[in-house]
């Protein structure tokens, strides 16, 4: 795997895999960085790497001549190598990228700084942007590092077993089991009992299951998308899951009219068009008017909320009925309240 890294201060990334696994992954030659200074692809006279924004503002835009002159001689390197612009407005970056990205041979991480990237460059070069979370950093050099890291790591060869990293949290869709090493006591803490009898079945076991309970108690929007299977989900249940629990983004649908026929019909046609999946439902008739409540996810869904809340309510007018999108949120705060 080879990284080129473009970027403006290339000696903050330089040094950054002189340590530890990745360092021998240099050194068996598995994994190269190339950090190239954007600075040097600059035709200005005084190798200016940025402007004053178009439009008025404050800070200052990298131009978009060096990055493109800096891409191409990475492209000359590594013809068929992604480029990826590091950006806090960037599609998360989560392990199954990284897992991706590790299929490549190469990778151009492009580090932004000052207030970003002329856009023409972006466009130009074709970048892929990638966040490393919701939260904004002077430069995307220490995205670049985290990226590089995560991905070397999965690199064939570079850990010592082709399975350390199988287990690791993410890996199979959870969070990852406490690990204890020696002492068996520390501070009067017993390494749990399972751990040192020796029998593999039961460790597994109480593995999976300390990896459920900690990522029902931590992170329960991944047990909505993990691989579960039935032994998972009973053990779930008596912790207390349900399906759809874990959903980070929940709707509350309310419908409300005289009642007629076709009502349920033409609200969940709608909702499976728009890709929502309902989690529960409550419907009846009292003296005639039609009253449901839905829960749906709204996890995978492209539109924008207030756009959806839209057109139910624009298809609640040509039913007859009131139909309303509320955001979970709502109601927890007036909850608090
Ligand atoms: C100060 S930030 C610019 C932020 C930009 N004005 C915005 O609001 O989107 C400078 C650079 O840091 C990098 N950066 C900042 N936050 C990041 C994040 N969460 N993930 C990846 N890169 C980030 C990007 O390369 C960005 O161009």
């Amino acid at each position: 795997m080879v990284f080129h890294v473009l970027s403006l201060f290339p000696q903050m990334v330089a040094g950054c895999m002189d340590f530890s696994v990745i360092k021998r992954a240099v050194e068996s030659g598995l994994v190269t960085l190339d950090c190239i200074d954007i600075r040097a692809f600059s035709s200005s006279k005084r190798s200016q790497a940025d402007d004053a924004p178009y439009g008025g503002g404050a800070g200052m835009v990298m131009s978009a001549q060096p990055i493109v002159a800096a891409c191409a001689s990475a492209k000359e390197k590594s013809k068929e190598a992604p480029v990826i612009y590091l950006s806090p407005r960037g599609e998360p970056f989560t392990q199954r990228m990284a897992e991706e990205l590790a299929r490549e041979s190469a990778l151009i991480l492009l580090c932004g700084h000052y207030e970003g990237i002329d856009e023409r460059a972006l466009e130009e070069i074709g970048a892929r942007e990638v966040s490393i979370g919701d939260f904004v950093l002077t430069g995307g050099e220490i995205a670049a590092m985290a990226v590089m890291d995560s991905v070397s790591r999965l690199v064939p060869g570079v850990l010592g077993k082709e399975e350390s990293h199988q287990f690791d949290s993410f890996s199979d869709g959870l969070l990852e089991y406490p690990q204890y090493t020696r002492p068996p006591v520390f501070m009067g803490r017993e390494v749990p009992e399972v751990l040192l009898s020796g029998h593999h079945k039961n460790v597994d076991s109480w593995r999976r299951k300390q990896s459920l309970a900690i990522t029902l108690k931590r992170r329960p929007d991944l047990l909505e998308k993990a691989d579960l299977g039935k032994s998972d989900l009973k053990y779930l249940s008596e912790l207390g899951y349900k399906k759809g629990m874990g959903s980070a983004l929940k709707g509350i649908i309310t419908v409300i009219g005289k009642d007629q026929m076709g009502i349920i019909a033409r609200v969940c046609t709608f909702l499976s068009g728009e890709g929502i999946n309902i989690l529960d439902i409550s419907q009846t008739i009292v003296q005639g008017y039609f009253t449901m409540m839905m829960i749906v996810d709204l996890d995978s869904v492209s539109k924008r909320f207030e756009e959806l809340a839209e057109s139910l309510r624009v298809l609640g007018e040509e039913i007859g009925v009131q139909a309303k999108l509320q955001h979970e949120d709502i109601f927890n705060s007036m909850h608090r309240i």
